[in-house]
């Protein structure tokens, strides 16, 4: 078998052809595995099938790689497989040994890797999208239902042996059915949600780039707003879906957090970069929006700490793609680009700069 492509050349190299006059178990033992190194604990099946596959370095303590460990894998792999923990900059990419050529991300964000620094230097990247939408959109609605019902306030009250017994006026949140959902960004994720969301009987506005497929708006009788500034006036809850971008960053600023009505819940499973987080801390606080479940954070594992505390915002764990089956998906995408790539053909899921 002749492979093309970075890898490819070492391997072919010392990989005898049909007609060779070498044992077969010496040629397998000849072949040069890629050295592949992975920041993070991933699922036993994946760890399990990536260590047959390639020469793999795992992280069994899982402790998230120090800079100076980031370079030195840097340094040494063929392939790295970061996730969101591993902040992939450009001057961290200066660390890359000449043998990187592919950053195969374990998740599909990938704004913590200078994606354009990586090409420039022939350093391929690729994510892992779609599998992950279904488990993203899950969580998007618990949250809306959480902060709409106030199912973990209620939760709290009744852990804690403080249920006094049922009375009219107690605990009283806002019906979700027949309200108006504002989506920002209708990717994947964003029409996995409204397609939920549309089931819960929630009317569909969006706004994005540009308005989806025909089919797919008749599908979701989804309503366009080219304006931002005028749906989030309208709406009764807002869910963010876009990625992080230059372009995306604090889109939801003190500004247009102001246009929300008082009843509004805004939700975000997407990156927390993408709201001004002090603006609307300072909004929950005093009672100018009406409730928000976060899963992300601008500074994660950190959070502002003038969203703790708050009864009216539920936070998350970043946990939109934590399931079992969805992080073995993710990893099976991980191994595919790997696999595709070490067979010399471009990978299924490359991330372009000017995607982003
Ligand atoms: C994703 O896949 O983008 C998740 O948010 C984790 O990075």
């Amino acid at each position: 078998m002749a492979v093309h492509g970075a890898f490819a050349r070492d391997f072919n190299q010392i990989t005898p052809r049909r007609g060779d006059n070498v044992p077969l178990s010496k040629s397998r033992m000849a072949v040069r595995k890629p050295k592949v190194i992975v920041t993070r604990k991933l699922p036993d099946p994946v760890e399990t099938r990536m260590r047959e596959l390639f020469d793999t370095e795992l992280n069994v303590t899982d402790a998230p790689f120090t800079p100076e460990r980031l370079a030195d894998a840097l340094s040494r792999a063929d392939a790295l497989v970061p996730t969101i923990t591993d902040r992939l900059a450009a001057d961290m990419l200066e660390k890359a040994g000449p043998k990187l050529k592919l950053i195969a991300n374990f998740g599909v964000g990938v704004d913590h890797i200078d994606v354009a620094a990586a090409v420039a230097r022939g350093i391929a990247v690729t994510n892992t999208p779609g599998v992950l939408t279904e488990d993203t959109a899950d969580l998007t609605m618990a949250l809306m239902m959480a902060v709409g019902r106030r199912i973990v306030e209620g939760a709290n009250v009744a852990q804690a042996g403080g249920y006094q017994g049922w009375a009219p006026t107690w605990m009283m949140g806002h019906r979700i059915t027949g309200k108006r959902l504002g989506i920002i960004g209708m990717g994947r994720i964003g029409q996995a949600v409204a397609r939920r969301a549309k089931a819960f009987g929630l009317q569909i506005h969006y706004h994005n780039r540009k308005p989806v497929s025909p089919r797919i708006s008749e599908e979701l009788e989804a309503t366009y707003w080219e304006s931002l500034d005028q749906m989030l006036a309208r709406m009764d809850i807002i869910s963010v879906h876009s990625p992080h971008t230059p372009a995306t960053y604090h889109l939801l600023s003190a500004r247009r957090l102001k246009l929300l009505q008082p009843h509004a819940i805004l939700v975000n499973t997407a990156r927390g970069e993408i709201i001004d987080e002090t603006a609307l801390a300072d909004l929950l606080r005093e009672g100018k929006i009406a409730g928000a479940g976060l899963d992300v954070f601008e500074h994660e594992p950190a959070i502002n700490p003038k969203l703790l505390g708050l009864a009216n915002a539920v936070l998350l764990p970043h946990l939109g793609s934590a399931t079992i089956e969805g992080r073995i998906d993710m990893g099976e995408k991980v191994i595919i680009n790997i696999r595709t790539w070490m067979d010399g053909h471009k990978p299924p899921d490359r991330v372009i700069p000017a995607m982003m």
